[in-house]
């Protein structure tokens, strides 16, 4: 289970709610029936067509970091790639897993799902593509991020290529400290989403709660979210031994305009 995140917004809900509360990460096994509600119909696949432009056919299987329930692996699995899919959250490889077994058996056998830590993993091969689907890497801190470059650099084949989808921080304005909106489920129950920018101002505290005030269990979903520019992720990359190739915005489903920065990088030197 990962560390349970207290927010304020989270102190006050369960201090009102009493023995109804159960607080829990937004990745953990408490939260995975409102995590399946509010993102079952999350699609990633123009995500996955993104990537798969920059993945040659037939080159090998493809190594997903933190690939969470599949939004972009099945999609790319659907593509025809083989996918080594890597997460750390056991509740969201149980998913993985049961989604998985749904699938054909073409999509089962090109599929290796594989608990791990996107920071600090050791795998027996090496990778032409190893991808990293937006908003996962806003779930690193800093003192964390190396790790993840260190660790890529080690997976990849030569001539490989690092993909990273990194989300496009709006800009936080003066006093837009808090916000909150309803957020439907695909059962119907309504949530609350309610997001506050800590005074660093590089991060979101996000609680996610019923919006029906009577919910028993009452369970209050947490999650600290990086806001990290793409240049920051750049500079990064090219202190730990990358270079750029490639950069291109693309709009994820539902949006109309670009809100994804792909950065495609190499090995420099290699
Ligand atoms: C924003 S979700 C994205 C999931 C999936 N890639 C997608 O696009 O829907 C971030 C995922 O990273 C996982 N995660 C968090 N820290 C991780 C780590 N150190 N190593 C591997 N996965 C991690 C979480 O459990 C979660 O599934």
């Amino acid at each position: 289970m990962s560390e349970r995140i207290r927010t304020t917004r989270s102190d006050t809900l369960l201090a009102s709610v009493g023995g109804r509360g159960v607080l829990c990460g937004i990745y953990d096994e408490d939260a995975a029936d409102t995590y399946h509600d509010l993102m079952r119909d999350s699609d990633g696949t123009s995500e996955a067509q993104e990537f798969a432009t920059l993945i040659r056919p037939a080159s090998g299987p493809v190594l997903e970091l933190a690939a969470g329930t599949g939004r972009v692996t099945f999609p790319l699995l659907e593509l025809g790639f083989e996918v080594t899919a890597l997460e750390l959250s056991t509740a969201m490889i149980a998913t993985f897993r049961e989604l998985l077994e749904n699938a054909t058996v073409d999509v089962r056998k090109r599929c290796t799902v594989v608990q791990g830590d996107m920071t600090a993993f050791a795998l027996d091969e090496r990778f032409e593509r190893v991808v990293v689907s937006s908003g996962s890497i806003n779930v690193l801190d800093a003192a964390d991020r190396p790790g993840l470059y260190a660790s890529v650099r080690e997976h990849l084949a030569p001539g490989g290529r690092f993909l990273l989808g990194v989300a496009v921080a709006e800009a936080v304005k003066p006093g837009q400290g808090e916000r909150q909106q309803e957020l439907p489920g695909l059962s119907g129950r309504r949530y609350v989403l309610h997001a506050a920018l800590l005074p660093s101002e590089e991060i979101h505290e996000i609680t996610i709660y019923p919006a029906e005030e009577t919910a028993d269990p009452f369970v209050v979903c947490t999650n600290r979210i990086r806001l990290l520019k793409a240049e920051q992720v750049v500079r990064e990359l090219e202190e730990a031994g990358f270079d750029m190739v490639t950069r291109t915005p693309f709009a994820s489903a539902g949006q109309s305009s670009p809100d994804v920065l792909l950065l495609e990088a190499k090995v420099s030197g290699a």
